[in-house]
């Protein structure tokens, strides 16, 4: 008999009532969102896939955590429990907390980055590349091309390509570049993991030539379990083991505890320069809180401190993504082109091939994530040519190579049987893919435009022409 190699390290003590909608309310609720399922209303939702950022469900001790929230302004008692537990997970000396992962970016930016400098980092993060930017630098990818292919098995495809570094360098200098930015389980490039020895060497050869590493170690609980399924010499290790090495190896770490971190809001800078660190702790004053609290409550800091520790237990990450692992074998067995291998966070659709009759001008990824939500009130997220915005210096649309929407796995939440309505849903899209209609902007934001921009369809009304019955329902009827 074949057993299953996963299940959940957990039962479910509470219960959040979801709404079902029939076609007709989606119908409505896609258009009144200007086609972008960030401005859809969470009561619209049924599985809600948009992100697992600050969407994972809390464990009943840090439920109980949270009740020990101590409000003193200054020198919170839960404060002082969060620094010891990053100190000893992640190993830098100093800790900052922030409101989320992108205070923490914001601060790393501003002490770090001029006028001119050049950011090396293995593809681009939005909020990340965002505050390169506004702190006068420009982001360079230095990501192994492997990443950019989406049907590549790589297994690593979040390395940094030695040679792309070693180029930069030669080609700006080493001065104009005040660190690296490298990220553990590269979102943008579907959830993919470094390798130990990766990180390993592309820090020893930044620091040769006197350019610091930054970690964004949003993912990086999830970066270890494949380091330990995947990179030789690794099996049977703790997770707790392999990312005291990673972070041994950098100079410190930004983190969005919003993710692996299994809280709602939180996160923080670590690093070990005390001269660093104090003009930190000054920017963390001016833009988050004092720099005991950086702009949470207690009882966030409280939550973060057990969910950090929560996080690198290995039932937990590998009942996470067997998760993310069973909808996206699903997925693939149906014929539905997605990044592979599949990621740690989510299943990544690759939107340009499944709508392949649609020109990148009209976003073929936004318009599939539009078109899922209407078929099931499943929510998407574009993350493909809308995310990426126009270059600062053309003003083109920036095209990239990977034109993606993906489904986002919030940690604890939902069960296999949300996976199947949501494997369901998608196949019966892919099914009738030629009815679905591109998009075009009606209103663009000058920043981060994913976010607030509004769409109409390039013909008719809808994002996918009625071709069945529209009323059918959501769940079959032996469900
Ligand atoms: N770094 C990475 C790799 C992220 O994925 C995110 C957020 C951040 C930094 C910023 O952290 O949101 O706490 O300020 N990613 C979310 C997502 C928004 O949906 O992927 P934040």
């Amino acid at each position: 008999m074949n057993r299953r190699a996963w299940a959940e390290p957990y039962k479910i003590k509470m219960v959040e009532p979801l709404r079902m909608t029939t076609r007709a309310d989606r119908e409505l609720a896609i258009a009144r969102a200007g086609f972008n399922t960030f401005l859809l209303r969470s009561r619209d939702v049924y599985i809600d896939l948009l992100t697992d950022s600050g969407t994972n469900a809390m464990s009943d001790r840090q439920w109980a955590g949270l009740m020990l929230g101590d409000e003193a302004y200054a020198g919170s008692a839960n404060f002082f429990h969060f620094e010891s537990v990053v100190r000893r997970c992640y190993g830098y000396r100093h800790v900052i907390p922030t409101h989320q992962g992108r205070g923490a970016e914001h601060i790393l930016s501003q002490m770090c980055i001029k006028d001119g400098d050049v950011v090396p980092g293995n593809m681009y993060f939005t909020t990340t590349k965002f505050h390169q930017e506004l702190a006068g630098g420009r982001f360079v990818d230095v990501i192994v091309d492997e990443a950019h292919d989406p049907m590549s098995e790589f297994p690593f495809k979040g390395n940094v390509d030695l040679d792309k570094l070693k180029k930069l360098i030669d080609e700006v200098g080493a001065d104009k570049i005040p660190y690296l930015s490298l990220e553990t389980n590269v979102n943008m490039a579907g959830g993919q993991p470094c390798s130990l020895e990766n990180i390993h060497d592309t820090c020893a050869l930044c620091h040769r030539h006197g350019i610091k590493v930054f970690l964004d170690a949003t993912r990086a609980a999830e970066n270890c379990f494949f380091i330990r399924e995947r990179e030789a010499g690794q099996q049977d290790r703790p997770l707790a083991e392999i990312l005291r090495d990673i972070c041994s190896y950098a100079d410190g770490c930004t983190v969005s505890a919003k993710k692996d971190g299994l809280v709602n809001i939180g996160g923080f800078l670590a690093l070990n320069d005390d001269e660093l660190a104090d003009e930190a702790r000054n920017l963390c004053v001016v833009y988050e809180g004092l720099h005991t609290y950086g702009g949470l409550a207690g009882r966030d800091l409280e939550a973060m401190a057990i969910g950090l520790q929560e996080s690198l237990d290995y039932d937990h990450i590998r009942a996470r993504i067997g998760q993310v692992q069973y909808l996206g074998r699903r997925l693939m067995n149906a014929g539905v082109p997605v990044v592979h291998p599949i990621g740690g966070h989510g299943v990544f659709i690759d939107a340009g091939a499944f709508l392949d009759h649609l020109p990148r001008e009209q976003f073929p990824a936004q318009s599939l994530a539009s078109a899922i939500y209407l078929d099931s009130g499943v929510r998407s997220m574009e993350r493909g040519g809308v995310s990426a915005g126009r270059n600062p210096k053309t003003g083109k649309n920036v095209h990239p190579r990977l034109e993606l929407v993906r489904l986002t796995l919030p940690r604890r939440v939902y069960t296999q049987a949300h996976l199947d309505v949501t494997a369901e849903s998608i196949m019966a899209v892919f099914e009738q893919r030629k009815e679905v209609v591109g998009l075009r902007f009606t209103y663009e934001p000058k920043r981060m435009r994913f976010f607030q921009a509004r769409f109409e369809p390039v013909e008719g009304t809808s994002v996918m022409r009625d071709t069945t019955d529209v009323h059918e329902p959501v769940l079959s009827p032996h469900d």
